[in-house]
């Protein structure tokens, strides 16, 4: 099966994506995640990366379609965090194509955006293990500490407040023309992202049972 969750920053994307790839045995492809891998290996992609990222604002289509084609793979995936633009959904078309599949479906998760505030600037991240936790909603044992590898919890600049807002904004602005894209191909499904990781995760599970 090939999935797209999509979705604003802080929606619960990654939280979701992780424990579908694993009950499902599928990859989860998170373009995000492999950005910043590359961001603090300093590879060629990492360095012309940063800057963007840093700021929230996207990674420009050429780099990000053709890191893209290098992650790809053929097992079944969730692809999080990618396609963000017409232009990159049109390429994933295409390269899908060539290797002769087709995405199965597309779930856009939603919530208010004051909400979407309060869980991306109360996240904090375990930069070796990739654990992510919440100040509130899914502290660490130890405060400041990842459960697994017990070293120091950092705040993702992006997710800074002065950086959240603006990056919320043109989240809603470039996202629209992408839903439309997915709309006109019947592929995508809108569910609620509000109330706790289990119940949103009960949500997508029937959604995907049923199709
Ligand atoms: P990326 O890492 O993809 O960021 P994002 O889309 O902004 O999504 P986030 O990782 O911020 O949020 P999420 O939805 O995964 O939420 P999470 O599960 O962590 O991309 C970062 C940057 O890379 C981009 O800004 C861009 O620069 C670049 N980039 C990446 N892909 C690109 C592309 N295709 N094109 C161009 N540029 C690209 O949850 C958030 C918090 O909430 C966590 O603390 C979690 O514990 C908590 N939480 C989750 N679910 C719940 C719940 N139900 N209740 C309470 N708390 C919850």
């Amino acid at each position: 099966m090939y999935y797209c969750l999509m979705g604003p920053p802080g929606v619960g994307k990654g939280t979701q994506a992780v424990f579908l790839a694993r009950k499902h045995a599928l990859e989860h492809i998170s373009t995000g995640n492999l950005l910043r891998e590359a961001v603090s290996k300093k590879t060629k992609l990492g360095l012309q990366a940063q800057d963007y990222m840093n700021q929230g604002l996207l990674v420009p289509d050429d780099l990000m379609i053709a890191f893209v084609e290098e992650v790809f793979s053929l097992k079944g995936f969730i692809l999080d965090g990618f396609p963000r633009t017409v232009p990159q959904a049109e390429a994933l078309d295409s390269l899908m194509t060539r290797k002769g599949v087709a995405l199965n479906q597309v779930v856009l998760l939603t919530l208010d955006e004051e909400e979407l505030i309060k869980r991306l600037t109360g996240r904090r991240v375990a930069l070796k293990s990739g654990r992510v936790y919440h100040l509130y909603f899914s502290p660490p044992k130890k405060e400041g500490l990842c459960d697994e590898t017990g070293e120091t919890l950092v705040q993702r600049e992006d997710d800074k407040l002065e950086i959240v807002r603006p990056r919320l904004k043109r989240y809603f602005v470039e996202q629209s023309p992408l839903t439309e894209y997915y709309k006109e191909k019947g592929l995508i499904q809108e569910i609620s992202a509000e109330g706790s990781p289990e119940e949103v995760r009960e949500r997508l599970e029937e959604l995907l049972n049923k199709n």
